[in-house]
């Protein structure tokens, strides 16, 4: 059967994952908002996602099986900075697309984060109550809650975790870190703040085995290893080959920022993984991208 899936906010930095993965049996569409892209395997189209009209014109277009909701305010200092903006974006316009797939019976995914707990019990199970700490994780939270209410037999929550990878029109903070360590400058890194890294990569596979299983209910898209972010910083100082003492090692405290951070949000991703989720290590997957 040819599954027909379409990405809101294909534009993004994990959007731009997805190029590639079209396959016989699976079309891939895409939306963008300030940033067009056109890739040749993903049919992609204009969206403001707070344009219920234009996503529910798109929706009878193109008639998919499952929509992959990435589109959102992702930078959790400019959420703080402005709740209204990210309750508009992230919360509101959510309900709204998911009101749309209801009426349609489309399966709708939610990309959420391993920003909704307060770091202070990893590693989190599906199964943990959310308590976050900023705006973006309290109003993801939030969501995921609704999004579970209002539809629960065609719904999936993917928690997603701190992602890395390497696109130049969707920068992220490896791109940023690379171009610096090569330039043979400092960066800092904190030795307090864990995470359990995936590469983008693997993430956008974990997201399409969940819209191939149609399966409900809350995912954690975690990668395998538990690292601070000083640790990760090594491996790709190994990776080019260059000096681990331009990895300045800060504490969270050093450093100030509109949004709180949690210590230790790792995520526990077996239920992905008996599904066949299958992220790889970080010094194996920088070895790959860089
Ligand atoms: N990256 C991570 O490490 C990470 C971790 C956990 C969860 N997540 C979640 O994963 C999803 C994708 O993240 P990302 O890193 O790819 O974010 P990103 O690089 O900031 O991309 C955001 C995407 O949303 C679109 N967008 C923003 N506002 C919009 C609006 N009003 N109408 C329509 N589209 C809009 C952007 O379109 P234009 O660029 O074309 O304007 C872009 O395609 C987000 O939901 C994020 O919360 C990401």
């Amino acid at each position: 059967m040819n599954k027909k899936i379409l990405i809101t906010g294909i534009s993004g930095f994990v959007g731009h994952h997805f190029i590639a993965k079209s396959r016989p049996n699976r079309q891939l569409f895409g939306t963008y908002h300030q940033n067009e892209v056109q890739f040749t395997d993903i049919t992609c189209y204009s969206l403001a996602i707070t344009d219920t009209a234009a996503f529910i014109a798109l929706l009878e277009d193109i008639k998919p099986d499952t929509v992959i909701h990435l589109a959102a305010l992702s930078n959790p200092n400019y959420c703080e900075n402005h709740p209204e903006n990210c309750q508009e974006v992230n919360s509101a316009a959510t309900f709204h697309l998911i009101t749309a797939c209801q009426e349609r019976d489309i399966h709708f995914i939610f990309a959420s984060t391993d920003l909704v707990f307060d770091g202070k019990k990893p590693p989190y199970t599906e199964k943990e109550a959310t308590n976050g700490i900023m705006t973006y994780g309290l109003d993801k939270a939030k969501t995921e809650h609704l999004a579970e209410l209002m539809y629960p037999n065609k719904v999936t929550i993917a928690r997603l975790p701190l992602q890395y990878g390497w696109c130049e029109t969707a920068p992220n903070f490896l791109t940023n870190w690379v171009k610096t360590l090569k330039s043979g400058n400092t960066i800092k890194a904190f030795t307090n703040e864990y995470r359990t890294a995936a590469w983008a990569g693997d993430v956008a596979d974990g997201l399409l085995l969940l819209a191939e299983q149609e399966a409900k209910g809350i995912w954690h898209l975690g990668g395998p290893e538990r690292q601070s972010r000083y640790d990760f910083a090594i491996e790709v100082t190994k990776i080019l080959d260059v000096d681990p003492a331009l990895v300045i090692p800060v504490l969270q405290k050093d450093i100030k920022m509109a949004a709180a951070r949690p210590t230790d949000v790792s995520l526990n991703s077996e239920k992905a993984t008996k599904l066949g989720y299958a992220p790889g290590l970080a010094a194996e997957r920088l070895r790959m991208i860089l």
